[in-house]
């Protein structure tokens, strides 16, 4: 869907519009102090599905939480004393958290890919900061560049990317750090996930020890790359045009309007992936123990990409438990 990209300035004006867009489930593209972050309500479902699909992303991965606070990070993720300390000595600023996630939050399950951890982070930049005030939720924000190109530092770079594909660009100029934020991991211990804004020795002085590295695509650290992480209990059939009897029937389309869940009866692959981890959550309670899921074939474009990524992970034979 074509719209036109306005560019708003990060006056109070500009953020009070900035604010209401995102309320409605619009994306808006922000500054931070490590790259501009393209900004999505973290608990619309919609919303988190149109981030993916403005990026073009072939899975979805799971997304940094933005929010102004440490106090309001708290609210969605469970804090220990580790964490708690990182976050006070690192924040504001370009540190990233991976922890226990609150399902009280009401997070969309597509920003954390279906995970029970979440990564939060509460960014320095002035106008970052004011827009999470002006707004009032968590925002999903993913770096603000198409999949694959390279992470915007100025408003043109994310017009050049974007333009005509989100509702608006915040201004805050260029900005100061120009890689991504350092992700930590704790749930096992602190691991380094991702090198970037805050350098690891920083960290491992103020741990008081050392930060090993982790969350390779093959590692559990990182379990969505698992191919069968997603799995429910239910065996999952993919390409099905009908069901067999005693199938649950997870339709897409026109063609599955009898199914018993569809996940989108016009065939939008954006609300298709906006109700995909619901849906295969309640289908799985429809099968039941020792069930099976029929799932209609998802077109390969778009994020249907995603969608048959998921899917295919779901469908995947499951190790032995
Ligand atoms: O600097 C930044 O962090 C930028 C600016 C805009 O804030 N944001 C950014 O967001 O880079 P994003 O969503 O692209 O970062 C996602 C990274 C991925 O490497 C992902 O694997 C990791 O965060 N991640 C998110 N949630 C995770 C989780 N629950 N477990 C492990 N890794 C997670
Ligand atoms: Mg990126």
């Amino acid at each position: 869907m074509e719209e036109e990209t306005r560019l708003l300035p990060p006056d109070r004006e500009g953020l009070a519009e900035a604010a209401r867009l995102l309320a409605e489930g619009r994306l808006v593209a922000f500054p931070t102090e490590t790259v501009y972050g393209l900004g999505g309500d973290a608990r619309n479902d919609r919303a988190v599905a149109a981030v993916f699909d403005a990026k073009g992303r072939p899975r979805f991965n799971p997304l940094i939480v933005h929010l102004p606070s440490l106090e309001a990070a708290r609210k969605i993720a469970v804090f220990d004393a580790t964490a708690e300390r990182l976050a006070s000595a690192f924040w504001p600023g370009p540190l990233t958290l991976v922890l226990p996630v609150r399902p009280e939050a009401g997070l969309s399950p597509l920003v954390t890919a279906g995970l029970d951890t979440v990564a939060v982070r509460v960014p320095a930049h002035p106008v970052a900061r004011a827009l999470l005030e002006a707004f009032g939720g968590p925002l999903a924000g993913p770096s603000a560049n198409p999949s694959g190109k390279v992470s915007p530092t100025r408003p043109a770079h994310v017009l050049s990317g974007l333009s005509g594909r989100i509702a608006a660009v915040v201004d805050g100029g260029d900005c100061a750090v120009g890689v991504e934020s350092t992700i930590v991991g704790l749930a096992e211990g602190p691991v380094l996930l991702r090198p970037g804004g805050i350098p690891a020795e920083a960290i491992e002085a103020c741990l008081g020890g050392p930060l090993p590295t982790g969350g390779h695509a093959e590692k559990p650290s990182a379990p969505g790359q698992l191919a069968s992480h997603y799995a429910p209990s239910a065996r999952v059939r993919l390409g099905a045009d009908t069901p067999k009897q005693g199938e649950v029937w997870l339709g897409f389309g026109h063609d599955a309007l009898e199914a018993d869940l569809n996940l989108s009866p016009t065939g939008d692959l954006v609300e298709a992936a906006a109700n995909l981890f619901h849906y295969l959550r309640e289908a799985d309670a429809l099968a039941g123990e020792g069930g099976a899921i029929a799932v209609s074939p998802i077109p390969e474009k778009g994020l249907g990409r995603a969608i048959n990524d998921r899917l295919r992970r779901a469908a995947a034979p499951r190790p032995a438990a």
